[in-house]
């Protein structure tokens, strides 16, 4: 039977989420127009890395955590999915990354119904660690993730309910392949000009690698007692300080990232940067330190309040 062109929208507007439509030039599904702030929840879920065929139960966490989200009362109104979907596409082949990254939106469209805005994490390069691999394929490097999100671009913005959601990446590739933290000169271009048209919409902005965290300010002592010791370029933004120095002027409530696998919250200068702890934990073999395996719940607020709670999902490696 043929599929009406309105069931197929609705089912693309739910696989892909309304920032896609918007980055593809389509018009969403329902339509998000901007004005007053109104208050919402969303959920943010990050680091979910799906194993080698389901490897250490990480199907099944995956499926509990959406069961958790879906299970939520108010029910989010999307997803916002922080990256690291799959376990190291890096090092697979890309028809391996693109089998694996197949089961994981099985998995996914199986046990939730929620749009989604989805973030590209460093887990989520393809075959960039596979010197066998064809650097000139579409789907090898960051292609992959594109298509299948059919994003022209990892950083876009929407809009829902009066409020703004920038979405960058800052996953650096650099010639030799290894990842950093660093957000491109056309991600910094984007991210001021986005801004500037929507200066006055109280803002949360997302990336994978943290802007900001503790992890800075513990190197930072170390230097200061001598002790020489580099901030590790993949751990934290190496240029997290371009993005920050934007900031003053507009109406930024909160930086949602992931990466580090551990809770954490720092308020700098009125916007609060939340690193949020992992889907997967410890890569499913238990908690990280005491963060245990879970994902945000983030309440928004009409006065531009946001309210950040890190929940577990009872899930035991
Ligand atoms: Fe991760």
């Amino acid at each position: 039977m043929a599929t009406s062109p309105y069931s197929r929208r609705r089912f693309l507007h739910q696989l892909l989420g309304a920032g896609t439509w918007a980055a593809a030039g389509l018009r969403p599904l329902p339509a998000q127009t901007a004005g007053s702030p109104e208050p919402f929840r969303f959920a943010f879920l990050t680091d979910l890395h799906l194993m080698e065929e389901g490897a250490l139960r990480s199907a099944e966490g995956i499926a509990a955590c959406l069961a958790a989200v879906e299970n939520l009362r108010p029910r989010p109104d999307f997803i916002l999915v922080g990256g690291d979907l799959v376990n190291l596409s890096r090092d697979l082949t890309i028809t391996e990354a693109e089998k694996r990254l197949t089961f994981f939106l099985k998995i996914w469209h199986d046990h939730t119904s929620l749009p989604a805005h989805w973030v590209f994490g460093n887990h989520d390069l393809v075959a960039t660690n596979n010197t066998g691999q064809s650097i000139t394929d579409p789907h090898w490097g960051k292609g992959l993730f594109r298509d299948r999100f059919q994003l022209p671009h990892l950083y876009y913005s929407f809009d829902h309910k009066g409020w703004h959601f920038v979405v960058l990446d800052d996953i650096g590739l650099p010639p030799s392949h290894q990842y950093n933290g660093e957000l491109s000169t056309e991600n910094l271009a984007y991210l001021r000009a986005d801004l500037d048209t929507h200066r006055n919409a109280p803002t949360i902005l997302c990336t994978h690698i943290p802007i900001l965290s503790n992890i800075s300010m513990a190197i930072h002592m170390l230097q200061a007692t001598g002790i020489q010791v580099n901030a590790p370029r993949t751990l934290v933004c190496a240029n997290g300080g371009e993005l920050t120095a934007d900031l003053p002027g507009h109406n930024i409530r909160a930086v949602l990232s992931g990466h580090i696998h551990y809770y954490e919250k720092i308020e700098s200068n009125g916007v609060s940067f939340i690193n949020s702890g992992a889907v997967c934990g410890d890569y499913w073999k238990g908690p990280l330190l005491d963060c245990h395996e879970g994902f945000g719940v983030v309440d928004l607020a009409a006065d531009g309040n946001v309210q950040f709670e890190y929940r577990t999902y009872g899930w035991k490696a």
